[in-house]
């Protein structure tokens, strides 16, 4: 199935089209191939591939030997295995690149690990297990032969909405988003970057995404003639993607941030977004991908498309989009773009081909660099494409045992204790109440209906969240499973109760026990947004209903973002509160370790925790119902208050603030202090080109100034762990949010009594602002203060600057 392009849309038809949308005002003016009235009306070629400057000659070498069928064959997405398969060139010994979803591990597939999702790593605040998670994830994608892992999201979304999905779409659920990290961009920066080196070193290339400013699911795609399968069809009676709509300032601040830090990573590919942003498609925004992401950042690797994100193909190839997927696979439901309408377009001279040289060549740069080329990747045992042929489907097990142990760890450490009036650790209880279907298993096991697992909460315990960026798990091992082989351990009598709406039942169950574990869970998923910061099903009503019963109530919450727990927090029976969030597979075990005391909750919140829906900021998500327009825009009023910032800068109190959390043990933090030694930056795989106010050669807006050192004391008496965090407060005249994440450290392992120093970098870009005039970052001029503590308001330590 061919769908018409907007290019064969007549000028009288097209100027009826929305006139908000720069692609199609380009369209209506004129037809002549530069008059896009852009800066960049020819995409910047990459000058030598940077630090990847032999694999780019190897690339130029091939690129030059290839007819342009073959070029087309490689820009093209083709039918093949994987959910996105480039064209081989035997001829020069290219094969058929595969690129596979997803965040939490490789999907649709089985026999690997479903992994804790990115917001359970990133309540970690352990950079070493944000770095090992991303590697052994690496290596499963890489013992299944994908050669390009759709993963690592990087900061779109980055958070700015509480209630930001991807709930499901009904048609694909493909692509993906649950997978945020931080509300913050700093800290979305460092798990970026330490999220792609750690996939890549394990010698899959990373996909960071998406790009830029996807901040809500709703209206991603066009959805008023979805039921007649029009996606995307552009019949004029349909609507257009979401406009992000921001200024330079917090384009720069807040969402280019965590980018930046992908592409310093050596990024191998950039997802462009669904959304349009400032009224342009993202795949075809000359602006994002060839003014920020290929000039500023100087990236030198490949934009892929998201999944039906071309919408014309000559403005995208101008527009900065390298590869289009998926192409002519998916019997072309998603829309054919390039491929035969390019090669006219070339033949014609209206796309020139040393555009389509440039196309190839980035491809093919990280594919020698990430040495691919010079190996044999492992055949791909799975059928992931659609509308191919039929091709045989093997099992093939890629999960490793040290795997489990390391997301074992990472669902401990990154459970958040909210709450604990002495619930937690257990004190050895006789009997134990298990109450709430999060609790138990699924129905259905996990895989024998693909994606339906789990589908929401009656469906047993939510481990992870849904659309592209759920991965199937090889074994769950459930709560109720785990706590039960821990009970015949301890010789202590479990009683269960896993109906949420039997609340007779839950009560009988939670009544005679010693301690009652609530389980409950939020839905999300891609494709839609939350409705309601709630719990799902009836939740707080089963909480309310146990406590009413039974005084030592403990609260375990799967939930994959902000959720609201006013109409229970302070009840005098609720002893405890704690916030696994999604923490894959191992999910059982991870607990149990936690509930007996052996190991003390470290996790601290990524995101804010508010009293009501109306305490943050207003009008994040543009809902359909709001808006039931062709051309919807949501503007970023908000600026770089995202989530805490707001709080602040409007001293709103939350429930629980950003980088709050408990354990069993306390600390104390002390002695805080500067060491004035610069350091060059030497963490750059490619450098990016952003300049600052007063550079001189060498330097780089990443080197070290300073460093902020600060004592932390375990004065508890258990071994715990403790997350410092660091927040820079700018000079009132700087017009900054009220404070700033610019470093966290954790504190691993500390005996109580012990001491250990803290030491937080500070690079040139932790102190900028960024100059819209001048078009460069620059540092404050006047003194910042810095404020070191245990969450974003509780900073006891602080120090002042003048740089
Ligand atoms: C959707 O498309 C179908 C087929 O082109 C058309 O008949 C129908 O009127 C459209 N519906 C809306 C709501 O525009
Ligand atoms: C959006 O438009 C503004 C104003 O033209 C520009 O400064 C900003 O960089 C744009 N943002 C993106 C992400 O393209
Ligand atoms: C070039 O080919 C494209 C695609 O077929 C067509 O739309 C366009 O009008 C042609 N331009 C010229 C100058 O022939
Ligand atoms: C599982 O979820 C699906 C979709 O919400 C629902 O239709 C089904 O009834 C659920 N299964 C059980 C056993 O609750
Ligand atoms: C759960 O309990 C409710 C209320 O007692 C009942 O109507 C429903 O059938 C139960 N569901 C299952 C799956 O047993
Ligand atoms: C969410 O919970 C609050 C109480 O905490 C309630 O007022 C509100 O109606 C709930 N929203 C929905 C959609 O259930
Ligand atoms: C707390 O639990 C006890 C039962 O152990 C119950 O009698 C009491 O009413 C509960 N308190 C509240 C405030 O519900
Ligand atoms: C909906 O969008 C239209 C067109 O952009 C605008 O005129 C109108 O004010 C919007 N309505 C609301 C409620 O936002
Ligand atoms: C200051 O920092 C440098 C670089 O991190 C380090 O080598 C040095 O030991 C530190 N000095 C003091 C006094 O802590």
């Amino acid at each position: 199935m061919r769908i018409p392009t907007l290019l064969a849309l007549s000028a009288a038809t097209a100027s009826a089209l929305p006139t908000t949308d720069k692609l199609f005002k380009r369209q209506a003016a004129a037809n002549a191939p530069d008059s896009f009235g852009l800066a960049y009306t020819t995409p910047p070629p990459t000058a030598d591939g940077g630090a990847w400057s032999d694999a780019f000659k190897r690339a130029a070498a091939v690129t030059s030997q290839m007819t342009l069928e073959e070029k087309l064959l490689v820009v093209t997405g083709q039918n093949g295995r994987c959910v996105g398969n480039t064209g081989a060139v035997p001829r020069l010994s290219i094969p058929a690149l595969c690129l596979q979803d997803g965040p939490t591990g490789p999907r649709p597939v089985d026999g690997h690990t479903q992994f804790p999702a990115g917001v359970t790593t990133a309540a970690t605040w352990d950079r070493d297990l944000i770095y090992e998670r991303s590697r052994a994830m690496g290596q499963e994608f890489y013992d299944l032969g994908v050669h390009i892992a759709l993963a690592p999201v990087t900061g779109g979304p980055l958070g700015r909405a509480p209630a930001g999905g991807r709930n499901w779409e009904g048609w694909l659920q493909i692509s993906l988003v649950l997978e945020r990290w931080y509300a913050d961009p700093y800290a979305t920066g460092e798990a970026s970057y330490l999220s792609v080196k750690g996939m890549q070193d394990a010698g899959v290339q990373a996909t960071s995404k998406h790009f830029i400013a996807y901040e809500q699911e709703t209206s991603r795609n066009v959805y008023i003639n979805k039921s007649a399968g029009a996606f995307p069809g552009l019949q004029l009676t349909d609507q257009l993607p979401i406009s992000s709509n921001l200024d330079d300032t917090v384009t720069h601040e807040t969402y280019l941030w965590s980018f930046a830090e992908a592409v310093r990573a050596g990024t191998s590919s950039v997802m462009c977004s669904y959304n349009r942003i400032n009224g342009t498609h993202g795949c075809a925004n000359s602006d994002a991908l060839n003014g920020l992401l290929k000039t500023e950042l100087n990236f030198q690797g490949f934009v892929v498309s998201d999944w039906g994100g071309v919408w014309a193909t000559q403005p995208s190839v101008y527009g900065g989009n390298d590869l289009d997927m998926p192409g002519n696979g998916f019997a072309g439901i998603l829309g054919v773009f390039y491929g035969d309408e390019l090669e006219e377009l070339v033949n014609n001279g209206t796309i020139s081909e040393s555009r389509l040289d440039d196309q190839v060549n980035r491809i093919f740069t990280p594919y020698f660099a990430s040495g691919q080329a010079d190996k044999t990747l492992p055949e791909v045992p799975f059928n992931a494409g659609i509308g191919g042929p039929p091709l045989d489907v093997e099992y093939r097990l890629v999960q490793k045992p040290s795997t489990l142990d390391l997301i074992r760890k990472i669902g401990e450490d990154g459970a958040i204790l909210l709450k604990n009036d002495g619930g937690l650790p257990l004190k050895s209880p006789a009997r134990i109440a298990i109450i709430g279907n999060d609790a138990g298993p699924p129905s259905r096991g996990c895989g024998a209906t693909g994606d339906a697992c789990p589908i929401n909460n009656f469906n047993g315990t939510l481990s992870d969240a849904g659309g592209s960026g759920y991965s199937q798990p090889l074994n769950l091992i459930y709560p109720l499973m785990a706590i039960q082989e821990q009970a015949a351990k301890d010789s202590t009598k479990v009683t269960w109760s896993l109906n949420d709406t039997d609340i007779v039942t839950a009560q009988a169950t939670a009544a005679g026990a010693d301690v009652a574990l609530v389980f409950v869970s939020a839905w999300a998923a891609e494709g839609y947004d939350r409705s309601d910061l709630n719990l799902s099903g009836g939740g707080n009503a089963l909480v309310q209903a146990v406590a009413a019963v039974n005084k030592n109530t403990v609260v375990i919450m799967h939930i994959p973002g902000p959720t609201l727990v006013e109409s229970w927090i302070d009840h005098p029976n609720i002893t405890a509160v704690l916030a696994p969030l999604l923490p894959g597979e191992q999910t059982g075990p991870s607990l149990v370790s936690l509930l007996t005391g052996e190991i003390s909750p470290s996790g601290k919140l990524p995101f804010t925790i508010a009293k009501v829906v109306s305490d943050y900021p207003p009008n994040t998500i543009l809902a359909k119902t709001q808006n039931e327009t062709l051309d919807p825009q949501t503007y970023f009023t908000e600026g770089n208050n995202i989530d805490y910032k707001w709080f602040d800068a409007k001293n709103i109190a939350p429930r629980f603030e950003f980088g709050f959390g408990l354990g069993y043990s306390t600390f104390e933090y002390s002695n805080i202090k500067k060491n004035e030694t610069f350091a060059f930056d030497t963490l750059a795989i490619q450098k990016t080109n952003e300049k600052f106010v007063g550079q001189k050669e060498g330097e780089s807006l990443y080197d070290v100034l300073l460093s902020v050192e600060v004592d932390v004391k375990n004065s508890g008496d258990v071994v715990a762990c403790e997350v410092a965090q660091l927040y820079v407060e700018f000079p009132a005249s700087a017009n900054q949010p009220v404070r700033q994440l610019r470093g966290f450290d954790k504190v691993k392992q500390a005996a109580p009594g012990s001491t250990k120093t803290v030491s937080f970098p500070i690079r040139r870009k932790d102190v900028a602002t960024w100059d819209v005039i001048r078009q460069k970052w620059a540092v404050a001029t006047e003194a910042v203060t810095f404020h070191v503590g245990a969450s974003s308001r509780i900073l006891p330590q602080t120090i002042t600057h003048t740089f």
